[in-house]
């Protein structure tokens, strides 16, 4: 959900105030599975999520230590995924524990008849401040075929309104596959006339289910991240694209066209003060994930488990596991990535290199940027 930072308005993105983070120390976005019960039965999901909870699923007690432990973090953006959220019964429980004990959470619940009005004013008392809605295609034919349950696109675009009605801050989530690519100008009229406050823009990894899908070549991901960047000018929706580290090249690039500079030359003026080109944010490097049984992994994409919050301490494992340390040092990424001028404010997709090739410091297989000889 909400916040990493690839994100860009036409400023490109001179809106938060990263400056102080401090990666090494402290991630900007957590994000726990609460559950891996899903109704839906997507094409592409990461979880292969489950109609049923599985029985060693962190209780409500461990979920209340686990709030506990990320608070130690400072107050990072947090978020309830799933599978989905709605499917436990605590949920509401766990929300406002969250939230008085002073995070902020936000929730992604599933387009199934669990999302609607009740249950969301419920998540608005309790405490959720943005709910992220799926939806991947722009009609319910498309939508609900990738989403393989009929009635999905009528129940998730439904509760988009509710969600703004009970004046919650909405986000679209819509990943990027060969089967949408070239519906995304419907989708961004949709998602312009739902109001989103956020649309976030996922490159298809392939891990979970998403590994069986047809792979679009690397080119059909520049055309988007182009057409992305074009997009920021004329949508009111603050769009951010998730798992495309190479957007931001794309951005750098684009300014650079538009200032008469050179895409260094914008980085170097961003990081002199001007404006912000922020650190990278990547699996394990400002991201940390829990699964519904309590692992800990770099992020929901690179399931590789670096410890179990049952037994280790989230904030160490982010802070010193070896694996966590190198996905934020770019001096270790091999192949383009690690040759590439753009590693520091990039790093390609953690979780796509490992998918594809099995190393998570691989080069990323999406990007098409040949890095030029030092
Ligand atoms: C893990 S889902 C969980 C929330 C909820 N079940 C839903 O459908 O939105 C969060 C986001 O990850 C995206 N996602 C899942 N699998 C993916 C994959 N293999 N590659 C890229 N994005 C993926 C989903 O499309 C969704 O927008």
């Amino acid at each position: 959900m909400a916040g990493h930072p690839h994100s860009t308005k036409r400023s490109n993105g001179r809106r938060r105030p990263f400056g102080k983070l401090d990666f090494n120390q402290s991630p900007f976005l957590v994000i726990w599975e609460v559950t891996r019960a899903c109704d839906l039965e997507c094409v592409h999901c990461r979880a292969e999520a489950q109609e049923n909870r599985h029985p060693l699923e962190l209780t409500t007690e461990e979920g209340f230590a686990l709030l506990d432990e990320i608070r130690r973090f400072g107050q990072p953006m947090f978020v309830f995924t799933g599978g989905d959220p709605l499917k436990r019964l605590d949920i509401f429980k766990l929300t406002a524990y969250a939230k008085k004990i002073g995070l902020s959470p936000g929730m992604s619940p599933s387009g199934t008849p669990l999302l609607n009005r009740d249950n969301l004013q419920q998540a608005a008392e309790a405490g959720i401040n943005t709910v992220s809605i799926s939806i991947d295609a722009p009609t319910a034919e498309t939508h609900d075929e990738f989403r393989r349950v009929p009635g999905s696109f009528e129940l998730s675009t439904r509760a988009a309104k509710t969600v703004r009605d009970l004046g919650l801050r909405l986000q679209i989530n819509t990943v990027i596959t060969t089967y949408n690519v070239d519906l995304l100008d419907d989708m961004a009229r949709l998602v312009t006339d739902l109001e989103a406050a956020r649309w976030e823009v996922f490159y298809l990894v392939p891990t979970g289910r998403g590994q069986e899908l047809e792979r679009a070549p690397a080119e059909q991901y520049e055309r988007v991240s182009n057409w992305l960047y074009d997009q920021t000018s004329k949508l009111d929706t603050h769009i951010t694209a998730v798992e495309a580290g190479f957007y931001r090249r794309v951005v750098l690039e684009r300014l650079a066209e538009e200032q008469g500079v050179t895409p260094l030359e914008v980085l170097e003026q961003s990081q002199s003060g001007h404006g912000r080109f922020l650190p990278k944010m990547n699996s394990g490097s400002g991201f940390v994930f829990i699964s519904h049984i309590g692992e800990i992994y770099p992020s929901g994409f690179l399931p590789i488990v670096a410890g179990n919050v049952r037994a280790d301490s989230l904030v160490d494992v982010y802070r010193h596991h070896p694996m966590f340390q190198e996905l934020r040092n770019s001096d270790k990424l091999r192949g383009r990535c690690g040759r590439c001028e753009y590693r520091t404010i990039c790093a390609g997709s953690r979780a796509r290199a490992y998918g594809v090739t099995g190393d998570y410091l691989a080069e990323d297989p999406f990007c098409v940027y040949e890095p030029q000889p030092a």
